[in-house]
């Protein structure tokens, strides 16, 4: 994007989060309360640095508990952001009660060169054994000059292994854009610590025959995307594709890395088409499946907008904008990422206050969401705990 047309650009969106009140919402600095979020202050780890974990998914899930079984804690998994835009790690913390959260390092790191494949132990012993080609295609997906994000895991109970997919991006041929490639990014590892080895990445699926293909230029796209394993380990991949125009929900096979099939309806459902949205969460909440959206401006912050259906591949009907009072028109300065219960059963919105001057400093934004009448419901908070 021409440098004039992102200022001009980030200028509008600042004038709607003031018209709609996003940043007059009150950060607290300090807690007043033992054990309390503070909805947009830096959130430091056990070991007082700023959690880096970005365009996030926070989920229970099983790890190993050392002695050869497992055990289960709240997995954080997300962007570490800290060297800024492009080649971020993917980082992973685990916490007990939601509010202490402890750093389990770079679980996917990014390639600095071609050659650190065969200097760095680490690389190394992941994929030493690739021939020539194999490692440059490797660098031209990991390295540090790519897109790395949106990063998501789930358990496999089939493998017993942990799966990573991401928004892998980068330039093409043609288009020197880092966001021209459009593909998803699979990584697979036995342990959610890592390290995780990439294994490839993909063009998903394609709008079918019949269909009016938003953008036919570009078959397949994915980015910013999402995964959801319901109660059954069925998952699913929820992404946006033909330019971020049309969001798709696709089931994976059964060891989750890859598509199931192409029938659709059956293996994926194109929905919303041209409603250009991205920041996908699908969640199962009291038996009825949400979506929940934002709208595609970036860095900048713009109003969510939630469907919900009977099943994942059934009716999915409109539920507006989930978020209700001051900010609710720019989801209280933040873009979706995570929808996630605590112990008590209490659901909680997890998005990112993204921070486009300094990506490191972006935030978390979390918040108690509600079902009320089969819908989403978000409202601002200084402070709360969930207990
Ligand atoms: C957003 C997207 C983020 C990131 C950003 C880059 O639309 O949700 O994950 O890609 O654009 O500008």
């Amino acid at each position: 994007m021409r440098p004039w047309l992102y200022r001009l650009i980030s200028a509008l969106f600042a004038l709607l989060l003031l018209l709609q009140g996003g940043r007059a919402l009150h950060v607290n600095k300090a807690r007043t309360v033992e054990n309390s979020f503070l909805p947009g202050a830096v959130w430091n780890d056990s070991e007082g640095s700023p959690i880096q974990a970005h365009g996030g998914q926070v989920q229970r899930m099983p790890i190993p508990d050392g002695n050869g079984g497992k055990t289960e804690v709240y997995v954080w998994v997300g962007e570490n952001k800290t060297d800024g835009h492009l080649g971020n790690p993917v980082a992973v913390y685990t916490s007990e009660d939601l509010v202490h959260w402890t750093c389990r390092g770079d679980v996917l790191r990014p390639l600095d060169s071609v050659e650190q494949i065969d200097t760095d132990p680490y690389f190394q012993a992941l994929y030493g054994s690739y021939g020539e080609e194999e490692k440059r295609n490797l660098f031209d997906c990991i390295g540090r000059d790519k897109v790395i994000e949106r990063p998501k895991m789930l358990y496999n109970a089939k493998n017993d292994n942990y799966v990573i997919w991401f928004h892998s991006d980068g330039p093409t041929e043609k288009n020197s854009y880092s966001y021209d490639l459009g593909m998803a990014g699979l990584a697979v590892s036995d342990s959610p610590f890592g390290p995780f080895r990439f294994v490839g990445r993909y063009r998903l699926s394609e709008c079918p025959e019949g269909q009016i293909d938003c953008y036919p230029s570009s078959k397949g796209e994915a980015r910013d995307l999402n995964l959801f394993a319901d109660e059954d380990g069925t998952a699913y991949i929820v992404y946006t594709s033909e330019n971020n125009k049309t969001i798709y929900i696709s089931r994976l096979n059964e060891d989750y890395t890859g598509l199931s099939g192409k029938e659709y309806g059956v293996d994926y459902l194109r929905i919303f088409p041209g409603a250009m949205r991205e920041a996908p969460v699908l969640i199962k909440a009291e038996g009825r499946y949400y979506l929940m959206t934002s709208s595609t401006t970036g860095w900048g912050s713009n109003q969510a907008r939630v469907w919900s259906a009977d099943s994942i591949f059934g009716k999915w009907h409109s539920d507006g904008n989930p978020c209700a009072g001051k900010g609710r028109g720019v989801t209280f300065d933040t873009q979706s990422t995570t929808l996630f219960q605590a112990p008590n059963g209490q659901w909680i919105y997890g998005g990112d206050r993204w921070n486009g001057e300094n990506l490191a400093d972006s935030r978390y934004v979390w918040l108690p969401a509600t079902f009320e009448d089969g819908k989403l419901s978000i409202q601002w908070q200084d402070e709360w705990h969930w207990d």
